[in-house]
């Protein structure tokens, strides 16, 4: 378990002195506290939840009351964890007071320690907003999944000179924003070192190469727990879902069979109560 929770300036000397960051999506409180308890050094409340947890298609549906409900029980989970609460589409697009609103919804009802929002030059006003306000903004840049519609799908990102520029123009206008760090999801490994070279803050991956500042990785890809399909970038550590299968597979069979429950799995009347209440049942 971390030793105490990790702020702004202990990620920024993590980054100083090279040692990654290692973090995971949760959207419950008995993963959360797993993750917790293993070491995990930050936790995204990704709004993946929309796909892991619901079984939506994408990320698009997903509503702030929905991240507002998992958010908190993740922070109930992980006390000791810094939280970073994911912005859904909808929720800072509109206006910039209404995403400052948004932000604010997850400081006071859900704990969090971080926001995250997707996109470069067209939210730095509203990464701005939020950072005057007090609050800590994680930049999302690459591939973007709210924008996998525009981006024409869940595609790698920054795979050609001017593309990879974009990203490196898009990163430091985020930085200049006021985002205390950023994410980088689906580019190649040189785009990501130039970024984590350039900028002062936290650059983080997730399919984005070895060269960040930290790992992030979707918890229920990683467990073997989502099986709809499995980007490049992941590596699975666990097979959860085979173990699920395999429970229920092994209870049918053994309801079927009449071995449960055993009388192990009984609670057995009083003493002397049996007897009367036969007795009675004969009236
Ligand atoms: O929602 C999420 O889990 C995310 C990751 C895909 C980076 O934003």
């Amino acid at each position: 378990m971390a030793e105490k929770k990790l702020n702004r300036w202990d990620l920024l000397k993590m980054k100083e002195a090279r040692d990654s960051v290692v973090w995971v999506t949760a959207y419950d409180f008995i993963t959360a506290k797993l993750a917790e308890k293993a070491g995990i050094d930050m936790i995204l409340v990704g709004d993946s939840v929309g796909m892991c947890i619901y079984g939506y298609d994408g990320t698009i549906p997903v509503t702030m009351d929905q991240c507002i409900y998992h958010t908190e029980a993740v922070r109930r989970g992980a006390a000791n964890t810094f939280v970073i609460g994911d912005m859904p589409f909808g929720s800072y697009q509109i206006d910039v007071p209404g995403a400052v609103a948004n932000a604010v919804r997850f400081y006071k009802e859900a704990g969090v320690d971080a926001v995250k929002l997707e996109g470069g030059k067209r939210v730095a006003d509203v990464i701005r907003a939020i950072a005057d306000g007090g609050m800590l903004v994680m930049g999302h840049l690459g591939l973007t999944p709210q924008s996998s519609t525009a981006l024409g799908g869940f595609k790698a990102q920054g795979r050609t000179v001017e593309a990879a520029l974009d990203v490196i123009d898009d990163a430091q206008v985020v930085y200049e924003a006021g985002a205390f760090s950023i994410l980088i999801e689906g580019v190649p490994p040189e785009v990501t070192r130039v970024i984590r070279d350039k900028l002062p803050i936290p650059i983080y991956s997730i399919g984005a190469g070895i060269y960040a500042d930290g790992q992030l990785m979707i918890i229920s890809d990683i467990i073997g727990h989502f099986e709809a399909f499995t980007p490049k970038f992941v590596k699975r550590y666990g097979d959860v879902a085979g173990e699920i299968k395999r429970s229920v597979e092994d209870y049918i069979r053994e309801v079927k069979e009449k071995k449960f429950p055993g009388e192990e799995h009984c609670y057995s009347m009083i003493e002397g109560e049996l007897p009367k209440l036969l007795k009675a049942l004969e009236k």
